[in-house]
């Protein structure tokens, strides 16, 4: 529930459905139908007025701000529709910036350069963020967001900016490194034929989304 009084939004009512480790989630809905806000209340980035949401057996939506935050930062892996690179830093700097803010330690670099290589980077690492393409810069992104080993990642139409060339293979690289990691993504997107078989598709209208028989409850097994 958005705003107050006469200005209530009920952006999401009657969401109900779960999700298995490992699976390969679409959310797919018109715009306004309330799929940002579905993301970050499972990003813990947004809370619902009512409803619970699990996450691994715990119910988010009683956690404190400091649990928050660290299970934001152990559990959870965020990829957004622009890349939001930090343009004075470099891809490898880019990329190691959430690890760093989790706590240093001693394989950090070399998971970036890991990830940089599973994405195709590896000959731009020392690259500044702004002298990329958009498509790398997203490739920069989706490394960012796995440098933690989240348990799931969340995207919120990572392929809304990207022409339908990039946007293909940004899909592609998703999926094999979803299988290949075996990490729980949940991707929000306009072009759901871009990503072929997956395991889910949740569909939101009007706010509303529903996936087995209890409403109201989210329940995510990471
Ligand atoms: N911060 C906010 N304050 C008030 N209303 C909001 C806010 N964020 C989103 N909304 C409203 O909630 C509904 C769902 O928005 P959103 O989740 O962004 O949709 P989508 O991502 O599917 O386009 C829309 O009606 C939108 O206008
Ligand atoms: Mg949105």
């Amino acid at each position: 529930m958005y705003g107050q009084g006469d200005n209530k939004v009920k952006a999401l009512d009657n969401v109900s459905f779960s999700i298995k480790q490992g699976e390969f989630v679409l959310i797919v809905g018109s715009s306004g139908s309330g799929k940002s806000t579905l993301l970050n209340m499972i990003g813990l980035l947004d809370s619902p007025t009512s409803g619970k949401i699990f996450i691994d057996g715990i119910d988010t939506t009683t956690l404190n701000d400091n649990k928050i935050s660290s299970f934001r930062n152990n559990k959870l892996g965020f990829i957004f529709q622009f890349s939001n690179l930090l343009s004075d830093l470099s891809v490898l700097e880019n990329v190691l910036l959430p690890r760093q803010i989790a706590g240093t330690d001693n394989t950090a670099e070399k998971d970036a350069r890991d990830l940089l290589k599973t994405v195709g980077l590896e000959n731009q690492m020392h690259k500044r963020a702004n002298k990329i393409s958009g498509g790398q810069a997203q490739r920069v992104a989706i490394a960012r967001g796995l440098i933690n080993k989240p348990s799931i990642v969340l995207a919120d139409e990572p392929t809304g900016n990207l022409d339908s060339v990039t946007s293909e293979t940004i899909v592609q690289l998703m999926k094999s490194m979803a299988k290949k990691l075996n990490q729980t993504f949940i991707i929000v997107t306009h072009d759901k034929e871009h990503f072929g078989d997956v395991d889910k598709v949740i569909t939101i209208k009007d706010g509303k989304a529903f996936e087995g028989d209890q409403p109201s409850e989210m329940e995510i097994i990471a």
